[in-house]
């Protein structure tokens, strides 16, 4: 089953509007070099017009074929949610994906899997491609819990969802110990993960919907690190953090995945 790459640089809280522009321009200018790949830039909301612009989007594509997508958004269409953006504002703005259940939005912000789940049925609702989120902490390997711990999330994240909705979903694997921390997982631990995630989708759907759907690895991804787990055979791209926040090294690391 061979799937379609998707490499996405997650801004996080960097950079400001200037030098998100820049790298927005540099990317969509030298996207060619990840022939392939599908390259999606997830800045912070007060700057995805910036991007948007920069990315040249008219409706959601952009001539460069990179795509933009927001770190989290709300689950209700509109209404009195102080500082929130609800999803039909991300596609307004020209976004074809959103970030969901990053483990920052889980430990720092109360994210539970239930809301990670309304999160991901408003998002496909609204036409979006939720790129949905897992992971173990460091205690959860340590104690030998990283399968009972993606299983719940997987579960409870995706769950009620149909086999169509499903296979729509970009699911990312980003061991929590790993991010940010310049400790990436070993190709085989991440290999391991990621085919556990896949049977797991198999059991919520089909063998051939789970063959279907992409699966990021993230978690200090870096152009030397990304050729070792481009050829595993379930990683089908990366959520890059630190590493996406230079033009160079984000595509250093679509390169690997391109071809
Ligand atoms: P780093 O690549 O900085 O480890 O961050 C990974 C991440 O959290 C992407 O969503």
């Amino acid at each position: 089953m061979s799937r379609r790459k998707i490499v996405a640089g997650n801004w996080k809280m960097n950079l400001d509007r200037a030098k998100g522009r820049d790298l927005a321009l540099a990317v969509a200018a030298r996207s060619a070099e990840a022939a392939g790949v599908d390259l999606v830039l997830c800045p912070p909301a007060a700057y995805l017009e910036t991007v948007g612009s920069a990315l040249g989007l008219s409706g959601s594509t952009s001539p460069s074929g990179v795509t933009l997508g927001g770190q989290t958004m709300h689950d209700k269409a509109g209404g009195a949610f102080t500082g929130e953006v609800a999803p039909p504002m991300l596609v307004d703005l020209g976004c074809r994906y959103v970030i969901l259940g990053h483990s920052e939005r889980r430990t720092l912000f109360g994210e539970t899997d239930a809301i990670v789940n309304a999160k991901t049925k408003s998002a496909l609702a609204a036409g979006l491609t939720p790129i949905v989120c897992v992971g173990e902490t460091l205690e959860e390997r340590e104690a030998g819990r990283t399968d009972a711990v993606v299983t719940a999330q997987i579960r409870g994240s995706l769950a009620g969802l149909s086999a169509v909705e499903l296979e729509k979903v970009v699911v990312a694997y980003e061991p929590v110990w790993a991010i940010g921390t310049g400790k990436v997982a070993s190709p085989q631990q991440a290999q391991e993960v990621h085919a556990l995630i896949r049977s797991l989708l198999g059991s919520l759907a089909s063998a051939e919907v789970a063959g279907k759907i992409r699966i990021q690895y993230g978690g200090s991804v870096k152009p030397d690190n990304a050729a070792d787990l481009a050829v595993q055979p379930d990683i089908d791209g990366a959520l890059v953090g630190g590493a996406s926040l230079k033009a160079d090294d984000f595509l250093g690391i679509a390169r690997a995945f391109s071809g």
